[in-house]
């Protein structure tokens, strides 16, 4: 069957009652019945909010900050709170992207740009993996020739195995991935033992914490025993930390974050050898919508740092329960 595009417009009532008809079948994503996907705070005050900044800036075109400078102030914003909140100091840089897949992606490609500028004797970098890190990682592995070299984890307690690493490290390794927490298990690796790992053997070590970063520090400030898995852990030289998961913003808010600007430096493109206009890239994307990023400059300003520890009370005590149901209770470590 072929679909084109309808001779005639149609009706904007035609259209939206198509729109119902469509989605008879999507998950219902409030409630607390759909996990993942799309993360509820439980508040229509949230959803408001973010609806109404992004649709603000639907039209803005985040590729050139010169021309909307409110995107790159909230850029600078919306990075500051994640450098403060996962405790860098003022060296800490970083960027807004579209998810956590292009946040490891993006901490990939300039793992592999240092290497290439900083270990030029290595023919094919390699990076190494527990397996429980997300696959966002060896989909960079695919993308950018970087060799994933896959490690098993502590089977009694799902964490990145220290000893499996250290065996897996050659002369090619350039990185060390690890998981704050781990998208299939909820744990926290061993980040300060593999900071000094990635010191000893002078490698990169990214910190993956897209799904666990922003909650953390909170459950720590409620009294679980989180352990460091931040920028306060040297060794560690770039995170991913997602605002689209427990942060509660919509779809497209992620950030990846470097040590310093030096190491930034490989992720950016710039490019004037062509007939067109100068591109200058931060992230994969160039023309991009305005209104991930001004939702998500909303929601932070809106809830606020009391408004999410307030939600992450909520969520450690809802964990707690049902845990507890379940017969057990394992502290988040
Ligand atoms: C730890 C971790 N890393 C990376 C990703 C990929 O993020 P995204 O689905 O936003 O691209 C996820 C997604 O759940 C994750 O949990």
């Amino acid at each position: 069957m072929t679909i084109s595009i309808p001779s005639k417009g149609r009706s904007e009532e035609d259209l939206f009652a198509a729109l119902e008809k469509y989605r008879e079948h999507d998950l219902d994503t409030h409630g607390g019945r759909t996990w993942a996907y799309v993360y509820d705070p439980g508040r229509a005050d949230v959803e408001r909010i973010a609806k109404r900044a992004y649709l603000e800036y639907l039209t803005e075109n985040a590729l050139d900050p010169t021309v909307f400078p409110s995107l790159l102030r909230m850029e600078n914003e919306v990075v500051g709170m994640a450098v403060d909140h996962l405790r860098g100091d003022e060296g800490v840089v970083g960027n807004f992207t579209s998810g956590g897949t292009e946040s490891c992606m993006l901490a990939v490609k300039t793992a592999r740009d240092w290497a290439r500028e900083n270990r030029p004797e290595i023919d094919r970098p390699e990076m190494i993996l527990p397996v429980t890190a997300h696959a966002a990682f060896q989909k960079a592995a695919h993308y950018f020739d970087v060799d994933p070299v896959l490690v098993p984890i502590d089977p009694a307690d799902w964490k990145a195995d220290l000893k499996a690493i250290e065996r897996a490290i050659t002369p090619s390794t350039i990185l060390l991935v690890g998981s704050a927490v781990s998208y299939a298990h909820g744990v926290v690796d061993p980040i300060p033992q593999m900071g000094a790992l990635a010191q000893a053997r002078e490698l990169l070590l990214h910190v993956d914490g897209c799904i666990g970063a922003f909650i953390l520090p909170y459950f720590r400030r409620l009294g679980a025993s989180v352990t460091d898995f931040d920028f306060a852990v040297p060794g560690v030289t770039s995170m991913s930390m997602d605002y689209h998961k427990y942060a509660y913003c919509p779809k497209g808010a992620s950030v990846v974050l470097y040590r310093d600007s030096g190491l930034r430096r490989h992720q950016l493109f710039a490019c004037a050898e062509w007939t067109g206009y100068t591109v200058i890239n931060t992230t994969f994307q160039s023309t991009k919508s305005g209104g991930p990023l001004a939702a998500t400059w909303a929601v932070l300003n809106y809830l606020g740092d009391d408004g999410y520890l307030d939600i992450a009370r909520r969520t450690h005590d809802a964990t707690r329960a049902i845990i507890d149901g379940v017969g057990g209770w394992r502290t988040f470590t």
